[in-house]
């Protein structure tokens, strides 16, 4: 049985202060719940935000991560440094660096192998854009930046990393995937995970849904056989929404 995790992409949102404030008031309201509690502020806030998630079941997760140790990369932020503050979870290949920074698959899987080095657990994100699903190509898309994502990367930690299925379409929108369609996506990433390396890896690889996530449609999204939680932006940043979204 894989357990959920429901991780919050803040996105570029919220100053360290008000990264504290939300934490501080999240902490009592997601106390005892099963499933992992990811949030993951901006690089400023990540220091605040693992001191006051410290001795909380909430976890701390970073929006990016350069595949150097360090050197001449202005802007950039290293897993060696993710590492030293305390963060445990780092997203990678979202699709909006994919679309506004240049991420390709190639820089996915180099940042996914630093993530690796540090010890930092992955949610590689994929997904299709309108046209792509349009067009029928979702699962050619999906197929590509798995296998992309995943080249060179050992089955455990395969085992122990997230996808995000996030269909381009669906982010920050209000369109939800159907479960059904974020199911069939979600499964057919794990077919693909099981043909790169074996049924158990493929079984116990967690699975999230992301785009438009919301209180109304969380429990229909997540009690799915293939979806194992969700990567929610917009509805992250309301206290009220991520807590309801967090006890589906
Ligand atoms: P929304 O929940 O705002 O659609 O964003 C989804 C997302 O991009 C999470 O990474």
């Amino acid at each position: 049985m894989r357990k959920k995790i429901i991780a919050g992409n803040w996105k570029m949102n919220k100053t360290p202060s008000e990264t504290v404030s939300f934490i501080n008031e999240l902490k009592d309201k997601v106390l005892g719940v099963e499933g992992d509690v990811v949030v993951c502020p901006t690089f400023v806030c990540l220091k605040d935000a693992v001191a006051a998630a410290k001795g909380t079941n909430i976890k701390v997760g970073a929006q990016n991560i350069h595949w150097a140790d360090n050197g001449a990369f202005t802007g950039e932020i290293s897993g060696e440094m993710l590492k030293e503050i305390g963060v445990d979870y780092v997203i990678i290949g979202h699709s909006e660096r994919r679309q506004y920074f240049a991420e390709t698959d190639e820089t996915v899987n180099n940042r996914l192998k630093a993530a690796l080095k540090y010890e930092l657990k992955p949610i590689v994100c994929v997904g299709e854009t309108l046209e792509q699903r349009e067009a029928g190509t979702t699962n050619t898309v999906l197929e590509t930046q798995t296998v992309g994502a995943l080249k060179d990367i050992p089955a455990d930690a395969v085992s122990k990393m997230v996808i995000a299925y996030e269909p381009v379409w669906a982010i920050g929108t209000g369109k939800t995937a159907s479960s059904t369609d974020a199911n069939d996506a979600c499964k057919f990433i794990r077919s693909v995970v099981e043909k790169l390396y074996n049924k158990e890896v493929a079984e116990n690889i967690r699975i999230q849904y992301g785009g438009s996530v919301k209180p109304a449609n969380a429990n229909e999204l997540f009690t799915t056989t293939d979806i194992d939680g969700g990567l929610v932006g917009g509805a992250s940043l309301k206290i009220d929404d991520f807590t309801a979204i967090v006890k589906y």
